[in-house]
């Protein structure tokens, strides 16, 4: 049966990495249907919309979505509901993609491209699980208002609404000890229940559905402490689980850890199966259109793309044993390179990553 499959290139470096991304897919032997579609600020200056309604109809009716990255310094001053960052806001929410799966993987090539010692970071392998359509990021009351009381009162303030329902936190910690009992059993979930009501709420959901899970392990850490041993000893841990705000964070962190934010891909999943597939890297203005930026985290997520929707494990496979393949080869982009190795651009690194492919 034919797969459909969305491609959302969007702004920034995004055409660049997802048209390698888009290459390795083409090249494996499966029946897929890729449709591409304007999103973010490219989309905002041909349809006036970040997430136009075709754009967003193609992602409801595609088996799954590739999606490059939004978002250019020059829409930051229009209002938010037409800055390019609310497509993927909206793709999240509209396709309740609430199970974002972040794995931070060292590859052992890659060891001294770490800003962390070698010894520190070797062997890594922590999967981060952020929830993703829920907590400050789309709680609402949210603006700006005339501060109703207090010392300030009178003055204008901001205001955003940090909220978890139940059934939301329930079903991402589900995930979260799902993950765990595939990997080493060991799950740690982090909040800030010292300070926060939502967070302590969550912290109770997350031990009362620990006991559907009694051979996980379960530990809980407050995020500055976890900010701060995600540098120190990172392999202490295996599954995390977290809210929208400090995944988003713990994942960057996370990322370089790795060697490089162009190393980390990303899977947002829904209830049915569907699954949106993105570098957890933004569209990198700075070097947009340079041929400069890494696509293998794009890689690496059209290989999530082909595990979690497609259920072709061993095309997966494949597509993350060429992306060894090629770092054993040497060949790094700029964000990866060091001496010794060989600095290639953005397409001769989906041409390596192809070739690789072609002969396993
Ligand atoms: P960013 O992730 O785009 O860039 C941060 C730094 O990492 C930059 O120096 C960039 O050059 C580098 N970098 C990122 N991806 C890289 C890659 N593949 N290869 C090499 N280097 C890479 O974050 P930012 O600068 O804070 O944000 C830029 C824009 O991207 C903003 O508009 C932001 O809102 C948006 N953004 C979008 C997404 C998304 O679409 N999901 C995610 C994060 C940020
Ligand atoms: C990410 C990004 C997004 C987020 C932005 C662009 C809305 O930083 O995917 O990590 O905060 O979730
Ligand atoms: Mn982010």
């Amino acid at each position: 049966m034919t797969k459909k499959i969305a491609v959302l290139p969007g702004d920034g470096i995004g055409p660049e990495i997802v048209e390698q991304a888009v290459r390795v897919l083409r090249a494996l032997d499966l029946n897929l249907e890729l449709t591409e579609a304007a999103v973010g600020g490219a989309a905002f200056d041909q349809f006036e919309h970040p997430l136009p309604p075709l754009t967003l109809e193609l992602a409801q009716a595609s088996d799954a979505v590739l999606f490059g990255a939004v978002g250019d310094w020059k829409y930051d001053e229009l209002p938010r509901e037409f800055r390019p960052e609310q497509a993927i806001l909206g793709l999240r929410k509209s396709l309740g993609l609430f199970a974002n799966l972040r794995p931070a993987i060292l590859y052992p090539e890659l060891a001294n491209a770490s800003t962390l010692k070698p010894e520190v970071v070797a062997g890594l392998d922590i999967m981060i699980i952020r929830e993703l359509t829920g907590d400050i990021y789309f709680g609402t009351p949210r603006g700006v208002r005339s501060a109703p009381d207090g010392r300030f009162a009178g003055e204008r303030e901001g205001y955003d609404t940090m909220r978890y329902a139940e059934s939301e936190v329930r079903r991402i910690a589900r995930i979260g000890f799902e993950t765990a009992m595939k990997r080493s059993r060991k799950l740690c979930s982090v909040d800030k229940a010292n300070v926060l009501e939502t967070s302590q709420f969550w912290k109770d959901i997350v031990i009362e559905v620990a006991r559907d899970f009694p051979e996980v392990e379960l530990s809980h850490m407050y995020v500055d402490n976890a900010a701060m041993q995600l540098v120190k000893a990172p392999r202490q841990f295996d599954v995390i689980v977290t809210g929208n705000l400090f995944g988003d964070i713990l994942s960057d962190e996370a990322a370089m850890l790795t060697g490089s934010i162009g190393m980390l891909p990303s899977a947002s999943l829904n209830e049915k199966g569907q699954g949106l597939y993105e570098p957890s890297h933004g569209s990198a203005p700075d070097i947009a259109g340079q041929n400069v930026a890494n696509p293998l985290a794009t890689i690496l997520s059209a290989a999530m793309l082909l595990r979690y929707s497609l259920g072709c494990a061993s095309e997966a496979e494949r597509v993350e044993a060429a992306v060894k393949a090629v770092l054993a080869q040497g060949l790094r982009t700029p964000d990866i390179h060091e001496p010794g190795t060989t600095r290639v651009g953005t397409a001769e690194m989906g041409d390596a990553v192809l070739n690789a492919l072609q002969r396993s």
